[in-house]
C-alpha cells in the first residue's frame, strides 16, 4: 500500500457521527434548543455535509463561510452570520441567501445592514451581540466577553440600540447574542452568563421588550490531555447548565453555536519524523508538519498530545478505533519542532515519546478544530490535504 505524503490531516469521520448523536440526543430533551456549527473551526467539505445532515444549523463569519455552508446543503434559514467587520458584499450575500440573521455587533453596522435591505429591497433578521461582561476561565486570547475587547454591544448601550433596531424599516429584530470564549471547561462560566442573560431579559422585559431568540454563543471545551478518555465532550452538562439556569420565555428558542466541542477530537495532524537532532541539553524531534498546518501551539502556547503511530495510518487496519498506540517502550525525551523559519514553531517541549528516528510517523491529536482552517501558504508550504479514517480510499 502506497504512503500518503506528509502532512496531512486524517479525519475519524465514525467519531464525528457519534458526537453528532451525543449533541442530537442531549438537546432532544429540551424545548426549543438549536445548535449551529461554528463553521470557523473546521470547513472541510468532507466533515460539513455530515454536520449539516445531522441536523445543525451554520454560524458563520464571513461570506466565504456563507457559499460553503450553502453549498454543503445547510439550509439558509439555519444560518447565522457573526462578526465584528462583515464587508458590503458579505452582508450582500448574506441577503441574498435569506440567512435566519445577522449578529450585528455595532451600532455602524446595524445601520449599514439596513441600507444594503433597502436596497435589495430585504428584510434582514437580526440579533444584537451584547458583551456581557462575563469573562471566562480560558486563554486571554480566546476570551471575548469582556468590556475591554472589540466584541458586542455595551450593556449599558443595549436599550438604545433596540429602540433604534425596533425603528428600521428593513431589519427584523429577533433577539439577542452572546459568546464569551472558547475552550471553557469550567461550567460555572456558562451558570454565570445564563445569569446575566436572565437579568437582561429581566430589565428589558420591564420596558416590553422580549424576543423569541436568544443565542448564547458556544465555548464548550474539550480534552486536549486525553482525547482518547473523553472523545466526546460533556454536552449532558453543557446544556443542563443553561436548561437549570437560563429562564427561557414560552415560545422561545435558545441556539447555540459550537465549533471545537463537534469537531476537534475527530482530527488528527499526521507528520513524519524528517530528522533527530541532538542540540545542547536537548533532543529535537524535526517533523515535516509546521505552524503552517496546525499553528495553535505557536499562537497561544497549546498543548496537543503527540503519540507515534510508527506507521502510515493508511497502510495499518482501517478502523474508527485506531489506537495510536505505541509499540516500543524505549522512551527518550524530545522537543518535537516544525521545519518553519520561526522559534516558536515548536509543538511540544521535553515530551516522552517512544525512541524516534527518520521516517516514523507521529499524530497530533484533537487537531480537528482551527487547525486546518487556520492552516496558513507561509514559507511557500502547500495547504494540508486531509483524508477520512474510515475510508478505504487511499
Ligand atoms: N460563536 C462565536 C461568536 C465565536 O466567536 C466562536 C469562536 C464560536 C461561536 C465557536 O466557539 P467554540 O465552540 O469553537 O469554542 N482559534 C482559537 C479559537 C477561536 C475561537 C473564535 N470564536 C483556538 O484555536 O483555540
Amino acid at each position: 500500500m502506497q504512503m500518503r505524503q506528509t502532512p496531512y490531516y486524517l479525519y475519524d469521520t465514525e467519531l464525528l457521527h457519534r458526537t453528532l448523536e451525543a449533541v442530537q440526543t442531549e438537546i432532544g430533551k429540551y424545548n426549543n434548543y438549536v445548535v449551529h456549527y461554528a463553521i470557523k473551526a473546521n470547513a472541510n467539505p468532507m466533515l460539513l455535509p455530515i454536520i449539516q445532515r445531522a441536523g445543525l444549523g451554520a454560524d458563520c463569519v464571513s461570506g466565504g463561510e456563507i457559499e460553503a455552508a450553502v453549498k454543503a446543503g445547510f439550509h439558509p434559514s439555519k444560518i447565522v452570520f457573526a462578526g465584528v467587520g462583515k464587508s458590503d458584499w458579505e452582508i450582500r450575500t448574506a441577503l441574498h441567501n435569506d440567512i435566519f440573521c445577522f449578529n450585528v455587533e455595532s451600532e455602524p453596522e446595524l445601520e449599514v445592514i439596513n441600507q444594503i435591505a433597502a436596497q435589495m429591497r430585504k428584510s434582514a433578521g437580526v440579533c444584537l451581540r451584547v458583551n456581557p461582561e462575563v469573562g471566562a476561565h480560558t486563554h486571554a486570547h480566546i476570551t471575548t466577553g469582556t468590556a475591554e475587547n472589540k466584541f458586542g454591544i455595551a450593556l449599558s448601550e443595549v436599550e438604545r440600540v433596540i429602540c433604534m433596531a425596533q425603528q428600521m424599516d428593513h431589519i427584523r429584530l429577533r433577539g439577542l447574542h452572546f459568546h464569551i470564549g472558547s475552550q471553557i471547561l469550567d461550567m460555572n462560566d456558562f451558570v454565570e452568563l445564563a445569569h446575566r442573560i436572565n437579568e437582561i431579559q429581566e430589565q428589558l422585559q420591564q420596558k416590553g421588550i422580549t424576543f423569541d431568540t436568544i443565542n448564547v454563543g458556544g465555548g464548550l471545551g474539550v480534552d486536549y490531555d486525553n482525547p482518547h478518555a473523553t472523545p466526546i465532550p460533556d454536552f449532558k452538562s453543557y446544556f443542563a447548565v443553561f436548561h437549570e439556569h437560563l429562564r427561557q420565555r414560552p415560545g422561545q428558542s435558545i441556539h447555540f453555536e459550537l465549533g471545537r466541542s463537534i469537531v476537534a477530537q475527530c482530527g488528527s495532524l499526521i507528520t513524519r519524523v524528517l530528522y533527530i537532532k541532538q542540540g545542547t541539553g536537548r533532543q529535537f524531534a524535526i517533523v515535516d508538519a509546521g505552524m503552517t498546518e496546525l499553528i495553535r501551539p505557536a499562537l497561544y502556547g497549546a498543548h496537543h498530545r503527540i503519540e507515534s503511530i510508527t506507521a502510515d495510518p493508511a497502510t495499518l487496519q482501517l478502523t474508527s478505533t485506531l489506537p495510536f498506540s505505541t509499540a516500543d517502550d524505549d522512551l527518550q525525551t524530545y522537543d518535537v519542532v516544525g521545519p518553519i523559519c520561526e522559534s516558536t514553531d515548536v509543538f511540544a517541549h521535553n515530551i516522552r515519546l517512544p525512541r524516534l528516528q527518520r521516517g516514523h510517523i507521529l499524530a497530533i491529536r484533537s487537531a480537528g478544530a482551527y487547525g486546518e482552517t487556520m492552516a496558513s501558504q507561509y514559507n511557500l508550504r502547500p495547504l494540508p490535504k486531509s483524508y477520512d479514517l474510515c475510508s478505504t480510499e487511499i
